[in-house]
């Protein structure tokens, strides 16, 4: 048995994880990255595309901007379709000059990996049977299995940034730890396609009474289409051909007649579910992005919580490090959860106004197209939407009570 020791033992190589390990590296603090899939599978996940300026922030914060910059495709608006017409809302005139970059997670994902491996960073991929020890005391451990061999690695803190079904936060005595979940009771069907995106802009939403429907890209030559499905649904079911058909039934017809169509290139079907989870630090254990909490993806905040959660974390164990101060840490659940069940608000909100209910059909439609028309026409709401969709701030310190630092 092999026995390691490092500051800050960090579970999952998922965006968390792996931006994390770099802030933490910018500020010469030791980490080693543990996960249990190989670099292949993490790269091969397809999640969601769109980055509020806080998370590109902090990508070029972490030294990973570059390609964000010269690829990201910048967005000023979103475009809501609902009863066979398109309505755009201008996002950025309404929030003061902000805006969105659609930019993949997987990118993200790549970029932060080669920058770590540039660096030499230690990550060990493939690790199998991880836990967690003594996290309640003062000299926490993790140990894992590589290669048939046992390690352990000793440290000050562990990041749980292992994801939904991760180890961290299932290490936590249930009576430690709040759940707070809904699921909701359809799916979304993704198609990923080298079209040219129909809206390369912004992305739009529909509303219809088929089913929501949703028009994004991960590049001027590469998009990314989602359509409602029931949650039970197989992808086996979904041909291009009635992928694409249904699809062009949802928008309005001049976006349907414009759309170009091509063969998948990756087809799934993810269930939507909101979920946090509550505290979010254990004594020396700090859950992360999707270990801690889930959104529906309709408001595109998965990652976006993900880069604000690690934000606040990396600033309490730099300000632990360097300032020997504790003030960050004790803060970091009740500042991370602040911005969680905003975004969770959020996230429902969008969720629910834009899908097809099974148990509201007729009278909910037209309910949600007096809402979405009101969205469309008041400037208050529309302001709403916008400064949510662009990313709230990542200080809440006056609102909370809490000094504004980290
Ligand atoms: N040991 C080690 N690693 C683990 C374990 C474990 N027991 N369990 C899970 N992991 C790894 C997963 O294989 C995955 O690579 O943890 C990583 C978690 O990554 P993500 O699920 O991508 O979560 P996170 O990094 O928090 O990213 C949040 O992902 O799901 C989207 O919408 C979400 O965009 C958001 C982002
Ligand atoms: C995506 O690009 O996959 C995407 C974009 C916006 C969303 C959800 C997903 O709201």
């Amino acid at each position: 048995m092999s026995t390691q020791r490092v500051q800050v033992a960090i579970i999952g190589a998922g965006p968390s994880g792996l931006l994390l390990g770099q802030l933490l590296h910018k500020a010469g603090i030791d980490a080693i990255v543990i996960e249990r899939q190989s670099p292949d599978y993490v790269l091969g996940r397809i999640r969601a595309g769109i980055l509020e300026q806080i998370t590109v922030d902090l990508l070029h914060e972490a030294g990973v901007g570059e390609r964000v910059h010269s690829e990201g495709t910048v967005h000023h608006s979103i475009e809501l379709v609902f009863a066979n017409t398109r309505h755009p809302i201008d996002v950025t005139g309404l929030t003061q000059g902000k805006v969105v970059t659609a930019y993949g997670q997987t990118e993200v994902t790549r970029d932060l990996m080669d920058a770590r491996q540039a660096a030499g960073l230690p990550s060990i991929y493939e690790a199998a049977h991880v836990q967690l020890h003594d996290f309640k005391g003062a000299s926490p451990r993790v140990s894992y299995e590589k290669d048939g061999r046992s390690h352990v690695i000793e440290c000050d803190f562990i990041a749980g940034c292992d994801g939904f079904h991760g180890i961290c936060r299932a290490s936590v005595p249930p009576g430690a730890i709040r759940e707070y979940e809904k699921v909701y009771p359809f799916g979304w069907l993704g198609v990923l396609a080298d079209v040219p995106p129909v809206s390369p802009h912004a992305v739009v939403y529909a509303n219809s009474d088929r089913g929501f429907a949703l028009c994004s890209m991960r590049s001027l030559t590469r998009s990314r289409y989602y359509v409602q499905c029931p949650m039970d649904d197989k992808v086996s079911n979904w041909s291009d051909d009635r992928f694409w058909d249904e699809l062009r039934r949802r928008l309005d017809p001049d976006m349907a007649e414009r759309m170009v169509t091509g063969p998948s290139i990756e087809k799934s079907i993810a269930p939507l579910r909101s979920f946090v989870a509550e505290p979010m630090r254990f004594g020396r254990l700090f859950l992360a992005g999707d270990a801690a909490h889930i959104v529906p993806p309709t408001g595109a905040k998965g990652l976006n919580l993900a880069a604000s959660d690690v934000k606040y974390l990396s600033n309490a164990l730099i300000e632990h490090y360097l300032e020997k101060s504790d003030a960050g840490i004790d803060h970091y659940s009740q500042r991370a959860l602040a911005r969680v069940w905003r975004a969770a608000r959020f996230s429902w909100w969008l969720t629910s106004l834009m899908h097809q209910f099974p148990d509201t059909a007729g009278f909910g439609q037209k309910v949600q197209e007096a809402e979405l028309d009101y969205l469309v026409h008041s400037e208050s709401m529309s302001r709403s939407l916008s400064e949510n969709y662009v990313g709230l701030p990542l200080d809440f310190g006056g609102a909370l009570g809490l000094p504004t630092s980290s």
